[in-house]
């Protein structure tokens, strides 16, 4: 069995690819990347992703392909789109890949591919109990990893706070949105990670999404019961947990 696999990250705006040694959670060489179609629909997102895996540098058929997607995925079929055309919803989009790409993969919510990055090399790493990992972005991605394990699709970043989807109010994108300060957007946070904390008693929250980064400006103001902590393998850790989960789940257990 190689410790070799490729992780392939689907966003609302860009997709990105590397070849990942899963033993030590590294990209081996560059990764490489193209703007997500417009639309975001099905069939074009396959083609981008057969380019990327074309031009991944020391790619062997061999190696497992693991893709991390914003969506709740059961089964290898996409259940829920964000950010991404509807198209997805009920398709079966391990089998879309697998036909087109001519190899098997494994799909995983992004979320989730994250969180298995980040206990299995970063934040969470070795960790005991129950560690959420939160990604704020266009949305709010989370998983649940208990004493590593994860339990998938949880989907918290659509837990309902004074009447709404909180994420519509916490996420990134909605600090740009509305031209939130940090210490505008610390509140909302605030209120969200409670929420979490309340429902859940985590052992650990860790914050990731390309703006964990300025963790410094916001992470600070946030009063838990629990520590809340930057993720370390921030743009990388889709690739890296979406590497790791097909090499753990690889064709000989697929069917
Ligand atoms: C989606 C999740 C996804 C998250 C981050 C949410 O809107 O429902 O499936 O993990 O965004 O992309």
């Amino acid at each position: 069995m190689t410790n070799k696999a490729i992780g392939i990250d689907i966003g609302g705006t860009g997709i990105k690819g590397a070849l990942v040694n899963t033993s030590t959670g590294t990209l081996i060489g560059d990764r490489v990347r193209y703007d997500t179609p417009a639309g975001g629909q099905p069939a074009e997102i396959a083609k981008v992703v057969k380019r990327i895996l074309g031009e991944i540098p020391g790619v062997k058929s061999r190696y497992p392909v693991g893709i991390c997607f914003p969506a709740v995925v059961k089964n290898g079929i996409t259940m829920s789109a964000a950010n991404i055309s509807k198209e997805w919803i009920g398709l079966d989009a391990e089998g879309l890949f697998d036909s087109t790409l001519g190899r098997s993969v494994r799909v995983i919510n992004d979320a989730d591919a994250a969180g298995e990055a980040e206990v299995k090399f970063g934040a969470g790493h070795n960790k005991k109990g129950l560690v959420i990992m939160t990604t704020l972005g266009t949305g709010i991605g989370t998983a649940l990893l208990m004493d590593g394990s994860l339990v998938p699709n949880a989907e918290l970043g659509h837990l309902e706070i004074d009447g709404v989807d909180y994420e519509t109010k916490a996420a990134f994108s909605a600090k740009e949105r509305e031209g939130l300060s940090f210490a505008e957007w610390a509140k909302r946070l605030q209120k969200y990670y409670s929420t979490l904390d309340a429902l859940f008693s985590p052992n650990l929250i860790i914050v990731g999404g390309g703006v964990s980064k300025q963790h410094a400006e916001f992470l600070p103001l946030i009063k838990l019961n629990c520590p809340i902590v930057p993720a370390t393998k921030r743009n990388n850790a889709g690739i890296l947990g979406a590497a790791t989960y097909a090499s753990r789940h690889f064709r000989d257990t697929k069917h």
